[in-house]
């Protein structure tokens, strides 16, 4: 049934996203802001039900992994500590002749300017993606703080904390989802590099010893999710390792995700070493050594980290899903045209179920039906336009499920349910929707 999408698949899932209201460019009236992207009606409860799936997945089907939301602007010391504020930048330089500023591990020729042809190039210098800002009345040096870049750092520094609170023995992982802030030089691809973008991350502390063991745990469990829960397939992602580890790290691995202009990383899976711990320590003061009762050994624990970005997901999971089939058509004089299908997984569509009164008259119950049915789901009243143009309009945002209400439901308290992907239809009573539709979107 599918057939080849036509054209450029990027432009056509930024075309869809802001014409049916998922994803635009912030700040459009004023031209748009670059590097910063809303998330519409449709989008903010896409990005809501990913979210939600992670942390399920992550945190609330885990007994050994806890849950954190902490600020996004924290203590100073901590980036000082983290190693952000002296190392955490791209090498830059400026063309002198056309002013356009370059990564330097990005242009062909180092010594030629990619835009103009000019060697007229400043000296590579190093870029800090730190976005600060002050804290306080005073705006001096004293009082910068930063946006946080990453949104795990604030777990190493609360890590004590939790443990104590939650009683929890090693090994154990605290995870945060959360906005994190880079002032990319090449914001770029829509979503994929942005300013600012929020984080999905867990951070799991283990002894050193077995902490491989770990590592390979969370990789297959990373990639696992990406089949299972999100549908991937086996020649959408793969798995890179990184050519260049950092001193304290045993490993790291990238999962990339095959999206239109290439392999790009989704997620990060990096063994931290006692980094970060160590590093909080010396700065702060504090003792963050753990205690195995156990053995009575006292020791910085280990870090495995799994890293996502959610808007990088939503984008992989546009790219999955989007797609141009045939189907029939009353346009005049054509039997079929092209269809244009999100073919969201059930559980994370932004209207999981719409409700459909074929006729005006029926609007009155189709609205109690819908009212009904949202106790359950994401749903949608849908009342304007012929009955095939709002089922087009459902596919286009993804709705894996529609319920017509006609003039028999009345009658034979039942519904047709017309499923997205292979278009098919049967009669449902009304009383059985609930179980249906749960065996349908969650296999319960
Ligand atoms: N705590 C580790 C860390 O932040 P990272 O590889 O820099 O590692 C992890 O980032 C993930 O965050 C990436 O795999 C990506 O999905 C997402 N990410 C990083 N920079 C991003 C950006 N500028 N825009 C959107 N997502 C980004």
């Amino acid at each position: 049934m599918d057939i080849q999408v036509q054209g450029d698949l990027m432009e056509k899932i930024v075309s869809l996203c802001k014409r049916r209201g998922f994803i635009f460019q912030s700040s459009e009236i004023y031209g748009g802001f670059n590097g910063f992207w809303d998330y519409g009606p449709y989008g903010s409860m896409l990005k809501k039900a990913v979210e939600q799936l992670w942390w399920n997945e992550m945190v609330e089907t885990r007994n050994n992994v806890v849950g954190l939301d902490s600020t996004i602007i924290c203590h100073p010391k901590t980036w000082k500590a983290s190693g952000h504020v002296d190392r955490f930048g791209d090498i830059m330089c400026d063309c002198k002749d056309c002013k356009t500023r370059f990564r330097v591990d990005q242009m062909p020729d180092p010594k030629t300017c990619t835009n103009c042809g000019s060697h007229n190039l400043t000296e590579p210098r190093e870029f800090n993606l730190m976005m600060k800002t002050y804290v306080g009345p005073v705006f001096d040096e004293e009082h910068i703080a930063y946006l946080r870049a990453e949104s795990c750092q604030p777990i190493f520094l609360d890590f004590n904390l939790i443990r104590i609170a939650t009683r929890q023995q090693l090994p154990f992982g605290i995870a945060q989802i959360g906005k994190a802030f880079r002032n990319e030089i090449t914001p770029r691809m829509f979503t994929f590099r942005s300013r600012e973008f929020t984080q999905m991350e867990m951070e799991f502390f283990c002894a050193d010893e077995g902490s491989m063991d770990w590592f390979n745990y969370w990789r297959e469990q990373r990639v696992n999710y990406y089949k299972n829960k999100l549908g991937f397939r086996d020649d959408e992602i793969r798995l890179h390792p990184h050519d260049k580890l950092a001193h304290y790290a045993k490993a790291a691995v990238d999962i990339e995700f095959l999206f239109p202009f290439g392999w790009g990383e989704l997620e990060g899976i990096h063994h931290r070493g006692t980094w970060d711990l160590s590093q909080h320590q010396k700065f702060s003061e504090q003792n963050l050594e753990y205690l195995d009762q156990a053995t009575g050994k006292r020791f910085i624990p280990t870090v495995v980290e799994t890293s996502v970005g959610l808007d990088r997901t939503i984008l992989a999971i546009f790219c999955h899903a989007y797609c141009e089939d045939k189907a029939p058509t009353q346009k005049e004089g054509m039997d079929e045209d092209v269809r244009i299908v999100l073919r969201f997984p059930a559980r994370i569509a932004p209207i999981q179920v719409a409700v459909l009164p074929l006729s005006k008259k029926l609007n009155e119950q189709a609205e109690m039906l819908q009212k009904k049915v949202s106790s359950y789901y994401r749903t949608e009243l849908d009342v304007t336009g012929n009955i095939g143009k709002r089922y087009r309009r459902q596919d286009e945002i993804g709705t894996p499920f529609c319920l017509t209400y006609d003039f028999e439901s009345d009658n034979d308290n039942a519904v047709t349910v017309r499923e997205r992907d292979s278009m098919a239809q049967e009669r449902v009573p009304i009383a059985e929707l609930k179980k249906y539709l749960d065996n349908k979107i969650y296999g319960w």
